[in-house]
C-alpha cells in the first residue's frame, strides 16, 4: 500500500469536520465522495476571474471556452476516449435519458434492448423508456442472488440480431461486484448491438478504458471521484456523429456539444481538471492518461487492503449478513451488509451518532433489492471506502457495528415476560 494517506487527507478540507468533538469518517463515497482541494480551487478561481457564456469576443468568454476544452481533455484521459467523444450534463441519469432518446429513435417494433438486474436504475430506466416508445422488447440479464454476480449463462439467448443495445454496469454501486464485461461485449458485438457501460460506481476505484471494455457509450459522474456535481458521457465518434439528438436550432449540431443542452456547469467543469489531476498526482508516467491509470492502481491497492480487512472483520460479527461476492470475484471497496435485529436505517443512525457516515437503502439498485428480498425491510447498509479512508476509520466502523450487534444479542437473549 503506497498511498500516503496523511498526505491525501490534507487535500480534502471536509475531512477536518468534527461532530460533537468527534472526527467524522466519510464512508458514503459511493453516494458521493468529498471534494479535493484542487477541484474546489479550480471552481473558485474560475468564478473569481469572471464567468461568461461561450462564444463571446471577450476574454472571460475565451477563458470559458478553454475551461470546457480542458475538461473534455481530462475526462477523455480518465475514460480512454477522445476529447471529441466527451459530453457533459447535469448527471449521468440526465445524460442517459438524452442518449436513450437519441438512440431509441432508431429502434423499431421487434427490436430489443438488454438491461441487468444488478444495475443502478439510471442504466435501466432510460433504456426501458426508449424501448417502450419504440415498441421494442426489454430483456434482463439476471443476477445470481447467492453469488451477487451477473448470471451470464443465457447471454446467447438474450442477445440476438434484433438487440439494439446492451446496458450494463462496470461495477455494482449496491454490492461492489465488478462485472465481467468481456463476454457481454463479445455477445453484443457479434450480434451487431451497441453496448452502454455505466461506470459511475467504478470510476473512483478502477482504471477505465472505453475501447478495452468494448463500450460504445460510457457514463460516469465527477462527484463520485472527488469532483464537481456533473455527469460525463463518452460516445464512440462514429456513433456520436450519426446520433440525432434533441436540440434547439442555434446550438451546435456536431459532437460533442450537440448533446449538451443549454449552458453547462462552467464552474464545475473548471474544477474537473483538479479532481482528475488528484488521481494523476498519485501515479507516474508521461501522459495524463498514464498518470491517471497508475494513480488509480495506487488507489485500488490502498482501498482493497482496507476493504478486505473490513469484510473479514464484519463477517465475524454475530448476526451480520454480508452482501458481497465471494473471494474469486473482483470488487470495489464497497462493503454492504445487514444486521439482524436492526433495520439498515437503525444501523446507519447508530453509526452516524459515532461520526461514521454510512448509507442505507437500495441506492437505486432497486431490482437487486427486490431479487434479494430486502425491498420491504430497508435494503442494506453500505460502507464505501476511498483513498482518504484510514485503517482507524475501518476499525471504528467494525467496532461500532460489533458493539451494536452485541447489544442486540443482549436484548434478544433477555428472558421475555
Ligand atoms: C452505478 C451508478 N449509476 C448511476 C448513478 C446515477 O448518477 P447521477 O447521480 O450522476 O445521475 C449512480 C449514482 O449513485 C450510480 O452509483
Amino acid at each position: 500500500m503506497s498511498i500516503d494517506v496523511a498526505e491525501v487527507r490534507r487535500r480534502f478540507p471536509a475531512l477536518a469536520r468534527t461532530l460533537r468533538g468527534l472526527p467524522v469518517a466519510y464512508l458514503d463515497g459511493p453516494g458521493g465522495s468529498q471534494m479535493v482541494d484542487s477541484c474546489i480551487e479550480g471552481m473558485a478561481a474560475y468564478l473569481r476571474r469572471g464567468t461568461a457564456n461561450l462564444g463571446g469576443a471577450f476574454v472571460t468568454a475565451e477563458e470559458t471556452e478553454q475551461v470546457v476544452a480542458e475538461a473534455r481533455e481530462v475526462a477523455a484521459a480518465l475514460l480512454g476516449a477522445q476529447s471529441s467523444e466527451v459530453a457533459f450534463g447535469q448527471s449521468t441519469t440526465a445524460l442517459a435519458f438524452s442518449v436513450a432518446a437519441a438512440l431509441g429513435a432508431t429502434w423499431r417494433e421487434g427490436d430489443n434492448v438488454v438491461v441487468t438486474e444488478l444495475d443502478h436504475r439510471a442504466n435501466v430506466d432510460p433504456w426501458i423508456w426508449a424501448a417502450r416508445r419504440a415498441g421494442a422488447q426489454v430483456r434482463w440479464i439476471p443476477v445470481d442472488p447467492e453469488g451477487l454476480v451477473l448470471d451470464l449463462d443465457g447471454l446467447d439467448r438474450l442477445i440476438d440480431e434484433r438487440t439494439r443495445l446492451v446496458a450494463v454496469g462496470r461495477a455494482s454501486n449496491a454490492v461492489g461486484t465488478i462485472n465481467d464485461l468481456g463476454p457481454v461485449a463479445l455477445a453484443a458485438r457479434s450480434a451487431g448491438s451497441l453496448m452502454a457501460v455505466d461506470a459511475v460506481h467504478a470510476a473512483p476505484h478502477i482504471p477505465l478504458d472505453m475501447d478495452d471494455l468494448g463500450a460504445d457509450v460510457i457514463f460516469c459522474s465527477a462527484y463520485k471521484f472527488f469532483g464537481p456535481h456533473l455527469g460525463i458521457v463518452a460516445i464512440r465518434q462514429e456513433l456520436f456523429e450519426r446520433m440525432e439528438v434533441a436540440k434547439v436550432e442555434p446550438s451546435p449540431s456536431s459532437p460533442p456539444d450537440k448533446l449538451e443542452m443549454g449552458t453547462q456547469n462552467h464552474e464545475g467543469l473548471a474544477g474537473l481538471p483538479g479532481s482528475i489531476g488528484f488521481i494523476a498526482s498519485l501515479g507516474t508516467g508521461v501522459t495524463l492518461r498514464e498518470r491517471v491509470t497508475s494513480g488509480m492502481a495506487e488507489i485500488r491497492a490502498w482501498e482493497d487492503g482496507l476493504a478486505s480487512r473490513l469484510r473479514k472483520e464484519l463477517a465475524a460479527v454475530p448476526g451480520l449478513r454480508p452482501y458481497w461476492a465471494g473471494n474469486g470475484v473482483e470488487k470495489t471497496p464497497t462493503v454492504t451488509f445487514r444486521l439482524e435485529g436492526y433495520s439498515p436505517r437503525e444501523v446507519a443512525t447508530h453509526l452516524a451518532r459515532h461520526g461514521l457516515f454510512v448509507e442505507d437503502g437500495n441506492f437505486y439498485a432497486s431490482t437487486l433489492d427486490e431479487r434479494l428480498g430486502t425491498r420491504d425491510s430497508g435494503g442494506w447498509v453500505r460502507a464505501g471506502l476511498a483513498p482518504y479512508t484510514t485503517p482507524e476509520e475501518v476499525a471504528a466502523c467494525h467496532e461500532c457495528v460489533a458493539r451494536l450487534a452485541a447489544e442486540g444479542n443482549r436484548t434478544t437473549d433477555r428472558p421475555r415476560g
